[in-house]
């Protein structure tokens, strides 16, 4: 575990060595900015002056060992801050991450005051420092509500998390504040007072919420001031599914009609782990093992027909099944594989048709009907 000292020293190390290798590796500070863009269709977000990319690159594994990004110690690093050390390339891998996530038109990035214990947030930072005008063209998403000892709503942890998170990412103001979770123990009149400090001294420019169901948003709302204009969730083919409407996971909490209830109230859906999912037998749906129960390779190979119908990858039609939604999901995708960046933009042009949407729904719903 490294002390923020450590943490720091080791960042700025690696910063050096980033910049030295910075030709070789062809990536640029002006790049980030000045390089040839692709766009991407936007949403309008309701309730705020903000329009999003509607794919969202997330920064949950940024800076990290790829020993590291490993689903273990990625909760690891989500619940107790702690994620091994920063990469000694993060600096130039984050800049190409960040560089050709934003040439193909994601302008939306989503990150979190824990993830990699606060590396995810101080790189991004770094990559803004060397990259002047980027800040002004993007839309920057942060969580606060959980640190390393878990789940925390309170006003002193929202304030403090928030300013902190402000100083890593070198930046005046967050564009939107989720709280990360539902804390059981929260007060909203606390998160009332938290959210209006934050937004009336110009910190956050708005608020949503991460994993909330349809009563923790409400409980809320009878507090908070300011609109929820955003719910981040698990959501995609691979993972359960609040779109069949009836689907609960009872690890967490019930999700039924979440979407439909966000459509309705103008809260802009994200989703999580759009391809990687919870329903992991094998890499994702995409690669599925050997000994995955039936009704997944069915889905799996369903999947495949379906890109091949479209000249796509089973890849771009998960996410462009997210897409099609008309409460217009955004895809949080997290890939740290340039080509992987590059083909998960390109949904943004894939249209699926009705009918395979809901035979990929239905093959969907089969497999999560069993238990993990
Ligand atoms: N609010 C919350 O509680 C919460 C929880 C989890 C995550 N999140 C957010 O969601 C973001 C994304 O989560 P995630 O990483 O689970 O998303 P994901 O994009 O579903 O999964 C990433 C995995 O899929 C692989 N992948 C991506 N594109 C691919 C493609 N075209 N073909 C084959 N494999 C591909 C990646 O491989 P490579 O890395 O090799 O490219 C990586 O292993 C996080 O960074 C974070 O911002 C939020």
């Amino acid at each position: 575990m490294y002390t923020r000292r450590e943490f720091l020293t080791q960042m700025a190390a690696a910063g050096i060595a980033a910049e030295s290798q910075m030709h070789d590796a062809e990536v640029s500070s002006e790049r980030v900015v000045a390089g040839k863009k692709q766009n991407m269709k936007t949403y309008q977000v309701a309730h705020a002056n903000l329009t999003v990319s509607r794919i969202a690159y997330g920064t949950a594994t940024l800076g990290l060992e790829p020993d590291y990004a490993d689903e273990r110690s990625f909760k690891e690093s989500y619940t107790r801050g702690s994620a091994g050390p920063m990469a000694p390339d993060a600096i130039t891998k984050g800049l190409k991450i960040i560089n050709t996530a934003y040439e193909h038109g994601i302008t939306l990035f989503d990150l979190a005051h824990t993830y990699g214990g606060g590396k995810a947030e101080i790189l991004f930072g770094e990559v803004m420092k060397m990259s002047p005008g980027l800040r002004n063209n993007i839309t920057i998403q942060s969580k606060c509500g959980a640190d390393s000892k878990g789940l925390n709503s309170s006003y002193e942890h929202i304030v403090s998390a928030t300013e902190e998170s402000l100083r890593r990412l070198r930046t005046d103001y967050i564009d939107i504040l989720l709280l990360h979770a539902h804390d059981h123990l929260v007060e909203p009149d606390e998160v009332a007072r938290a959210f209006d400090i934050l937004n009336r001294g110009g910190r956050v420019r708005y608020f949503g919420v991460s994993n909330h169901t349809i009563h923790q948003i409400e409980l809320l709302k009878n507090s908070v001031e300011q609109p929820l204009v955003v719910n981040q969730i698990k959501l995609g083919l691979a993972s359960c599914c609040p779109i069949a409407g009836s689907l609960v996971d009872a690890r967490y909490a019930d999700f039924s009609g979440i979407v439909d209830y966000c459509r309705a109230s103008g809260m802009l859906v994200q989703a999580y782990s759009p391809l990687k999912g919870e329903y992991v037998w094998g890499r994702t749906l995409i690669d599925p093992a050997d000994d995955a129960p039936l009704e997944f390779k069915q889905a799996a190979v369903l999947l495949a027909d379906i890109a091949k119908k479209y000249s796509a990858t089973p890849a771009q039609v998960m996410l462009a099944w997210l897409l099609r939604h008309p409460a217009g999901v955004v895809p949080i995708t997290g890939a740290t594989k340039p080509a992987h960046i590059i083909e998960n933009c390109s949904a943004d042009r894939l249209e699926i048709n009705r009918q395979d949407w809901y035979a990929l729904l239905e093959a969907a719903v089969k497999f999560q009907r069993r238990p993990s």
